[in-house]
């Protein structure tokens, strides 16, 4: 197949790709990360791009006006490579993924921050200042073994092993710090392994990164080892979601000639630049990161250790590996201190993955004596159900609606997305956003108010669709689609209307009912009822926000005692934290991995009726949700 050349001229890249590529994707494989909301779908009309120069196969959108159409305005996901070309980007049409939190509450609830004060601090890495007794003609062991015997009474481990690199130009070191030295130990496989020996003392720069490598964001987190501050919170989107929004199409890329290549690529810049960004920030040296630890589903993990993922979507759905071993940063091409050490949280199955027990890690579920739920409203949508004794898993194919994507002004939870919603008499519709700023999308938590408040207020129905009989300006037609206004572009600084429309509800309504059913099947599967759950765990990127109540009314979550329900956040970047900064919290991990069980969902013979039953707001049967209906 023909290829071109495409140049972003604002950003001085260029890229080639084959014939037939999609400006959003040609965009992506240079590290442009364009908006593209709607999945590339041509409904939200975020991508704008204008072509300057060359031949393109472009569709007409309502998004794009006459005038604009004049200038070479397209959009990039409904326009293909024909020739070569050069492409503007306007600014409002880049992705907002510099989702910078230097707040650590932006992530970290409560009840996770007094689950870290459970594990006594013992860092994945840490750096160890001694001074080594000098040799005498009565001690005349070798150096090594002094560095060991002077480490060992503050070490956590009897057994300290190395490298030989690390021993060949050790005397020399040794003698020229006049036997001062600083060592950085890494916890590994259960024992102490020493990464690497510096002269003098340089215990005091000492930092890792904790990572969650979701399907559709990434989020980084630095942290200070010594003193457990977390310093900088980062969210990029997935780069991989240029090659296909879902799990199962990077699958089906992978197995292209250099697709495994390019999608491992994409997530290796991810991190890279996340944690470029946050050092940069922080004035810390890459030199002095010593210890990542990363969680993620199962395709992620393969992904970025470049497995062939392409077993996890072929019967019997086995990924390579569950467990991943321990390594060292170069080895993934990862550009932190090429001594230091990257380890990943377990996985359970395929679509179980070390995100769920990580987040299991975080909120405690499997130390508990009643039985409680973990819900990850991700872009799967995972539940657990266990306690102490057991715990059994399922993956519901939600999608990743609450998370902002597919949604014609849906976005992530970050700096300017409606978070909480309410609509007034006439129809009026007060809003709040992250950060405070001019609207540009709604996220997760905003679209959960949303539905509330547009059913309660009738202006949908119970089945989803918008009512044309009200009067009020909010609701209109556009194409042929209804929808209901939340911001006008004078007040938004999305450059056009925010809207809910029809599309954007019926996908919603397919995520929560993919989420209720699958925890109703994981109950009847084990014999109980929602009245005999005891705590209830959400987590999710929903900002800092999530209304329980709102939740029920629409019938994603079961109508239990809402002071059962705790909203924990991004669990499974929480879980990989704690890991990070203590080997305890790692070990247990792998405690947790091993006593879940999987329930495939498909092959259970009531779950599609469930489903079904659950496509309407709150449900189909009302009894289930009597606060609702009272
Ligand atoms: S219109 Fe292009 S991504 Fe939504």
């Amino acid at each position: 197949m023909a290829e071109f050349i495409v140049k972003f001229v604002s950003f001085g890249k260029t890229v080639s790709v084959p014939a037939g590529t999609d400006l959003v994707t040609a965009a992506i494989r240079c590290g442009i990360v364009l908006s593209a909301a709607c999945g590339g779908e041509g409904v939200c009309g975020k991508c704008k791009v204008i072509v300057n120069k060359g031949k393109v196969k472009t569709e007409a959108s309502r998004f794009i006006s006459a005038a604009e159409s004049k200038k070479g305005m397209v959009l990039a996901c409904q326009t293909l490579v024909e020739g070569n070309l050069e492409v503007t980007v306007p600014k409002g049409s880049l992705e907002p993924h510099e989702g910078v939190s230097h707040a650590s509450e932006d992530f970290t609830k409560g009840i996770i921050l007094a689950r870290e004060s459970l594990f006594r601090p013992s860092p994945l890495a840490r750096k160890i200042c001694v001074d080594v007794h000098h040799p005498t003609a009565d001690d005349n062991t070798g150096d090594l073994d002094r560095i060991c015997d002077a480490l060992k009474p503050r070490a956590d481990s009897l057994h300290i092993s190395t490298r030989l690199s690390n021993v060949k130009h050790l005397s020399e070191v040794l003698r020229e710090s006049d036997y001062k030295i600083t060592a950085t130990l890494a916890y590994k496989d259960g024992s102490l392994e020493i990464l690497a020996f510096e002269p003098g003392d340089t215990s005091g720069a000492n930092y890792g990164f904790a990572f969650d490598i979701g399907t559709t964001t990434v989020v980084g987190q630095l942290i200070n080892l010594n003193t457990r501050e977390i310093l900088g919170t980062r969210i990029s989107f997935n780069r991989q979601a240029a090659y296909g929004s879902d799990v199962i199409t990077r699958i089906i890329y992978a197995s292209e000639a250099s697709g495994l290549e390019e999608l491992n690529t994409a997530i290796i810049e991810n991190m890279n630049e996340i944690i470029m960004d946050l050092a940069v920030k922080n004035s810390v040296s890459l030199g002095d990161i010593n210890a990542i630890v990363c969680a993620g589903n199962m395709t992620m993990m393969h992904l970025l250790l470049k497995i062939d993922p392409s077993n996890i979507r072929k019967a019997p759905y086995v990924p390579t590996t569950s467990v991943f071993p321990a390594m060292h940063p170069p080895e993934i091409r990862i550009e932190t201190n090429s001594k230091g050490i990257i380890s990943f949280l377990p996985g359970v199955s395929t679509y179980i993955g070390g995100d769920i027990v990580s987040g299991i890690l975080a909120c405690g579920l499997s130390e508990e004596e009643g039985l409680s739920l973990l819900i990850d409203i991700g872009t799967n949508g995972e539940i657990v159900l266990g306690n102490r004794e057991w715990m059994i898993g399922a993956a519901a194919s939600a999608g990743p609606a609450f998370e902002g994507s597919g949604l014609s002004c849906g976005m992530k939870a970050v700096n300017g997305a409606i978070q909480k919603v309410s609509i007034g008499a006439d129809f009026n519709v007060a809003y709040s956003t992250i950060g405070g700023d001019k609207p540009r999308g709604i996220c997760g938590s905003g679209y959960i108010d949303l539905l509330c408040h547009m059913l309660k207020c009738g202006v949908i129905a119970k089945d989803g669709k918008i009512n044309a009989n009200l009067r009020s300006e909010r609701i209109r037609k556009i194409d042929n689609v209804r929808e209901f206004v939340i911001a006008y572009k004078k007040e938004a600084a999305a450059g056009r209307d925010i809207v809910i429309n029809e599309d954007d509800i019926e996908n919603l309504k397919r995520s929560k009912g993919a989420i209720y059913s699958a925890m109703i099947a994981l109950l009847n599967k084990v014999g109980k009822g929602v009245a005999d759950v005891k705590k209830v765990y959400l987590a999710g990127g929903f900002g800092n926000y999530l209304n329980i109540e709102n939740s029920v009314f629409i019938g994603l979550l079961p109508d239990i005692d809402r002071g059962i329900y705790e909203f924990i956040g991004n669990s499974s970047l929480a879980g990989a934290r704690m890991s990070l900064l203590s080997h305890e919290a790692f070990d247990k991990a792998y405690d947790i991995y091993k006593k879940i069980t999987y329930l495939d969902l498909s092959s259970e013979p009531n779950y599609m009726d469930e489903y079904i039953a659950a496509l309407f707001f709150p449900h189909t049967d009302i009894g289930r949700f009597p606060s609702v209906r009272s």
